[in-house]
């Protein structure tokens, strides 16, 4: 049967072949249309199989038996073993495979997956260790002209997570996108392409996940279902097939693996995890200075101060406007003293600016560091300094030239880097970019040395813009952690710079827009990523703000942010009520930082995100095992790090009660400590029917949505660390620990567990094991839950002394309770949902039994 489909589709391409060819006798340059031949010829590897289909190449390898490679191409050269995306250690990681020749197709075998390539079509088919099709083409790859598209099946409970920040909805389904990176502000819900391209994607069917990494710069395009029903597709105008396919089949497993392919984020300094201000611009010298102190002064912890493009003289790129800033050195200087990190926006035009002493661009022209135009002259486009140059990132030479243009800010006291308008944006412009023919030369490993249009490198030269800052700064300050923010990017660029979603709205939809654009950008690599807080374009309404500062604590980059124009938006532009919510918020993201913090830790070592959807944690909630992100009631939760699940409604700004679908059975109110019941809700079975296991939605609750609370739940089975208020990342705490154990269900003996991972939060000593460790369980036994606070691993040392338990989730109603270390009795106090007590730490571990 699927011989024959495949045999009939062949039919038509090979019909509208030789009907391009007939019109080709009266038109000229007609676009050919070309399907490989079948298989004439091919060799097992012993990590794959190279085949050859008449003038055409492909080889397939296995990096490991769960991540094959494909590249293919018309020609007998295949294309380039580069990357710009793909790490070069994973590239060249091989496994044995053991070659499977049929009659039908040729391939080859892993531990886990097995590989057909059939012999007529080339059409290939992926399948786990236990036949069940991880992946499959649909018809054969399509060439037109220089473009290509490869089309697999897609079953009907088929879904797609991935792409980095695309709008529309977290699920990728029905929907279709072009990669191209694209200053777009004011973007909509249904606006495409933007900033970034991540040509990653996660398939998912019945909890099954699998990874495609299609590791093409051009022009893309992705299709999962829009066009056709029954298969989703996707290609590139130019260059090369060059993909990666990898299967979980957990989805955290696929997440894990792209982190291995492309890298995972680099631990970040902990201030930029604080709360950041920000806007277009604040200036002069004196109102930074105020906006700081107002800070401090209504007591809303802060941690960065930003510097948008006025403080510069004529938007020119590292320079100072002295007007506006007459001592600013003397103000980085008071802020740093202030606890504040400044974070400058350096963008990457340099100013056509010649004969002026203005370094560089003088500098860079001297040195040849700037992208031309095909007849050799230097490529000029004007953006906000006026006509302006741009340097030649994907060359090793002109990065390194860029970054030492940060010397001066960074040994000034300037703490992080903002790279933005690197898609790159382009005012003069018909196409809001560079023209297609600007010559850039790429020097980097793998690749030849060689010149490139701007068509191959525009999707990845904002990123090459963030690296170069990124190392620069390394190369400036090895010890010190680096942080860069960028706007554009492409797969890999989580390995330099956190990334914001670019210039949103003060809407309530762009507010619900923000999670599904996190968490798809977390899944596709970048962990720390937030939206500007309040939205961008426009002034945001008081209550709108302040659900905004809501949500956004419990996102990995919190920055207030807006444009020129609006009205302020800082926590205390709408009053003393509005503010104390906010204070609130920012305060209990401040308060949570041992979680957060080990949460970070972790995503710099596998990339799983911070932000999760749902379906991350709990592939297995639903019965049908759907993602259950896709349900209504469920559509505007996120999970903040595994423990955390954060519920606003999914529609903010209105007063109805609302639904909180929940992954799992048994959680507790973060804000009260209560358990959540099981108020289990069932659709009612429709009479004379079998019951449909889609039907059985999991554990639901009721909410008013308030606009001075978000409900947040904590997993049962958690033990979450905390720490008392600090108003900086800077400022050590004061006080104990405090650990909140939340038990899990009785039944399975009320287990839980926990961690906590700790250092300098600055330098790099971390990786000279400089940190500190700790783990912590509870278990039931012989009705006496016990409690591990396990010992502190690594030379860091703790800032506490005292450790506070607050134990929720026993039974209230029991009498005294006892609590005993190395048979000595602890006191303890019970307040409405905990049993709290508390007990010094001195490093070497702690057994408790509470009875
Ligand atoms: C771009 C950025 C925005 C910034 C502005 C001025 O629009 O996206 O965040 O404020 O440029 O630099």
């Amino acid at each position: 049967m699927r011989f024959a489909s495949s045999f009939f589709l062949r039919v038509v391409i090979v019909l509208s072949l030789a009907v391009s060819f007939a019109s080709a006798q009266q038109a000229p340059a007609p676009d050919p249309v070309f399907v490989l031949p079948g298989v004439t010829g091919f060799t097992s590897l012993p990590n794959g199989i190279d085949i050859r289909a008449g003038a055409a190449h492909e080889q397939i390898v296995a990096l490991r038996d769960d991540v094959v490679r494909i590249r293919v191409s018309r020609t007998e050269a295949l294309p380039e073993d580069a990357s710009w995306a793909v790490l070069a250690g994973a590239r060249a990681s091989r496994v044995p495979v053991t070659p499977l020749i049929r009659g039908s197709s040729i391939g080859f075998a892993t531990k886990q997956l097995r590989v057909a390539v059939d012999r007529t079509t080339l059409e290939l088919t992926i399948r786990d260790a236990d036949g069940n099709i991880v992946q499959q083409d649909a018809r054969p790859i399509v060439f037109h002209g220089d473009a290509f598209q490869i089309a697999k099946t897609m079953p009907l409970d088929e879904h797609f997570f991935g792409l980095g920040d695309k709008t529309g909805p977290l699920d990728r389904r029905d929907e279709a996108f072009t990669l191209w990176n694209t200053d777009s502000y004011r973007f909509q819900e249904s606006t495409d392409p933007i900033y970034k391209s991540i040509p990653f994607f996660i398939t998912y069917e019945a909890g099954r996940a699998a990874g495609v990494l299609l590791d093409n710069t051009w022009r893309s395009s992705f299709d999962f279902g829009k066009e056709s029903r029954d298969s989703y597709s996707f290609g590139a105008e130019n260059g090369p097939i060059d993909y990666y396919v990898f299967y979980g089949p957990t989805p955290k497993q696929v997440v894990k693996t792209y982190a291995w392919l492309t890298g995972t984020p680099p631990l970040p300094p902990l201030w930029s995890l604080g709360y950041q201000q920000s806007r277009y611009s604040y200036y002069p010298q004196s109102q930074v200075l105020e906006i700081a102190a107002h800070l401090r002064a209504d007591r809303i912890p802060a941690d960065a101060i930003y510097l948008d493009i006025d403080y510069q003289d004529h938007n020119r790129p590292f320079t100072v406007d002295q007007s506006r800033f007459p001592d600013f050195p003397g103000m980085i200087a008071k802020l740093n003293a202030d606890n504040f990190h400044v974070v400058a926006i350096t963008d990457l035009h340099i100013a056509k600016y010649p004969d002026h002493g203005y370094f560089p661009y003088d500098d860079g022209t001297a040195n040849d560091e700037f992208v031309k135009n095909p007849d050799g002259s230097v490529y000029t486009g004007v953006v906000w300094p006026g006509p302006s140059v741009f340097p030649d990132f994907t060359r090793r030479q002109s990065r390194v030239w860029w970054g030492k243009l940060y010397r001066n800010f960074y040994d000034m006291g300037i703490a992080g880097f903002w790279n933005d308008m690197n898609e790159p944006s382009i005012f003069d412009s018909p196409t809001k970019t560079m023209p297609l023919d600007v010559v850039h030369r790429i020097d980097e490993p793998g690749f030849r040395t060689r010149t490139a249009t701007h068509a191959e490198i525009h999707n990845v030269y904002g990123m090459e813009n963030s690296r170069a800052t990124f190392e620069g700064l390394l190369a400036l300050k090895p010890d010190v952690r680096p942080f860069v923010l960028t706007r554009a990017s492409y797969a890999g660029g989580q390995r330099y710079a956190a990334t914001w979603t670019g210039d949103n709205s003060s809407t309530w939809n762009h507010l619900r827009m923000t999670t599904p654009m996190l968490e798809n950008l977390g899944l596709s690599g970048f962990v720390f990523a937030g939206a500007d807080v309040g939205g961008y374009a426009g002034t945001p309404t008081p209550d709108l703000l302040t659900k905004w500062f809501e949500i956004a604590a419990f996102q990995p980059i919190d920055r207030d942010h807006t444009e020129k124009g609006s009205a302020m938006q800082e926590p205390w532009v709408s009053g003393p009520e509005q503010e104390a919510i906010r204070r609130r918020f920012i305060e209990t993201r401040y308060r949570l930082m041992p979680y957060f913090y080990t949460v970070a830790e972790e995503s710099s070592r596998t990339g799983l995100p911070i932000v999760r959807p749902l379906f991350l944690e709990f592939p297995d909630a639903a019965p049908d095992r759907h993602p259950l992100d896709d349900d209504l009631a469920a559509s505007a939760e996120f999970l903040f790090g595994p423990d955390l699940l954060i519920a606003p409604a999914p529609f903010s700004d209105l007063m109805d009660v609302y639904p909180v679908e929940f992954p799992s059975a048994d959680w507790y109110d973060f804000w009260t400590g209560e358990r959540i019941r099981k108020t289990q809700v069932h659709h009612p079975p429709v009479v004379g029917q079998p019951a449909n296991p889609a039907d059985q939605v999991p554990m639901q609750i009721s909410l008013h949505p308030e606009l001075a609370t978000l409900p947040v739940f904590v997993r049962a089975g958690t033990i979450l660390p905390m720490e008392p208020l600090v108003e900086s990342t800077n400022q050590t705490p004061q006080g104990p620990l405090t650990l909140r154990i939340y038990p899990g269900d009785p039944g399975e003996g009320a287990s839980c567990s926990g961690s906590l991972y700790l250092d300098d939060g600055k330098t790099m000593a971390y990786r000279r094991g400089d940190f500190l460790r700790m783990q912590f369980t509870c278990g039931m036994s012989d009705h006496e839950l016990h409690i591990h606070i396990g010992a502190h691993e690594g030379s860091y040392p703790a800032w506490w002394k005292e450790i506070h338990a607050e134990v929720y989730g026993l039974n209230p109603a029991s009498p005294a309770v006892h609590v005993e270390s190395n048979g000595r009795s602890i006191p303890a106090t019970r307040s409405a949902q905990s049993i709290d007590f508390t007990i010094v730490d001195d490093g070497k571990g702690i057994d408790l039994d509470l009875h």
